[in-house]
């Protein structure tokens, strides 16, 4: 079957269709690196991928992240690489609100990029619908390389050589009130990272950042906020957000490198949203 692209919005993402993200003909990692080079966010339909599959086509491109516990022991399938993206209890019942995995999850409703508070952070993430709302709980994502683009030309000076330091905790404390343990706080320090990054692929520049920013490096935290808040600001604006509609079978691939996403309101004691994520990590070895 061709494969045939067409593009979701003016400046990023498109959907696929003729992959069948099960059979490796081989060059199937080329052709949809080369995919997420150009448009970023990859839609492919009707994947109805299983665990397994989706885990063993997650490796083709890396290393594959294990999903943390973050006291969701019951919640782990049966491959430590899938993350559980749901809103249902380990009982099949929906999550209660003081659930400690809901409390995790409503982190992802701000806007941010996976594991970028890891020093080895996510390269590509997968993330695999199963059952989905038949209306709303969108995923709505940002393209920081059009965004760069688009900063105007002074801010672009005022980055120059800046990183800064991304905190899973600092962003779950906005949002959710998950009480991470001594432990977790442990294994899960800040990692550090330039503000703005070329991409090998593309040959693009991209701004790095994320909720889980919690100030730039060298600089206190308000000192930090209004640089950080206007970058996510400026990032987020209508006319560079495209917002996915899931259908059952959706696998939605994006490079966290140069974007950002993030899941959206629904009634979540009501409705139920199951979806299962992977991701492969970059490496360690990313030119600043
Ligand atoms: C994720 C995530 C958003 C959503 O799985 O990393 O942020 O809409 N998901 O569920
Ligand atoms: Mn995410």
């Amino acid at each position: 079957m061709a494969v045939m692209v067409k593009k979701l919005h003016p400046l990023f993402s498109a959907e696929v269709t003729g992959i069948d993200a099960r059979h490796d003909e081989g060059q199937l990692r080329a052709q949809i690196e080369a995919l997420m080079d150009e448009h970023a966010v990859i839609v492919l339909r009707d994947q109805k991928l299983e665990d397994a599959s989706q885990v063993a086509f997650t490796k083709l491109f890396g290393e594959a992240e294990i999903a943390p516990n973050s006291g969701r022991e019951k919640m782990r399938s049966a491959h430590p690489e899938i993350f559980n993206v749901t809103n249902l209890a380990a009982d099949g019942g929906f999550q209660k609100e003081d659930d400690p995995a809901r409390k995790y999850r409503l982190g992802n409703h701000l806007w941010h990029t996976d594991s970028s508070f890891r020093q080895n952070a996510g390269k590509y993430s997968f993330l695999m619908a199963h059952t989905v709302p038949a209306e709303g709980a969108d995923t709505e994502f940002t393209d920081t390389r059009a965004v760069y683009d688009a900063l105007p030309a002074a801010t672009k000076v005022r980055l120059e050589g800046l990183r800064a330091e991304h905190s899973i905790w600092y962003s779950r404390a906005l949002k959710g009130q998950y009480q991470p343990s001594e432990e977790e706080l442990r294994v899960r320090p800040p990692a550090q990272h330039p503000l703005v990054r070329t991409l090998s692929g593309s040959n693009r520049k991209a701004l790095y950042i994320a909720a889980h920013v919690s100030h730039i490096l060298g600089w206190s935290e308000a000192e930090s906020r209004p640089l950080v808040d206007e970058l996510m600001a400026f990032a987020v604006q209508a006319q560079f957000v495209y917002a996915h509609k899931w259908r059952p079978g959706d696998m939605v691939i994006w490079d966290n490198r140069c974007t950002m996403h993030r899941a959206t309101d629904f009634e979540d004691s009501k409705l139920v949203r199951d979806l299962r994520r992977t991701t492969v990590r970059e490496g360690l070895s990313v030119a600043a």
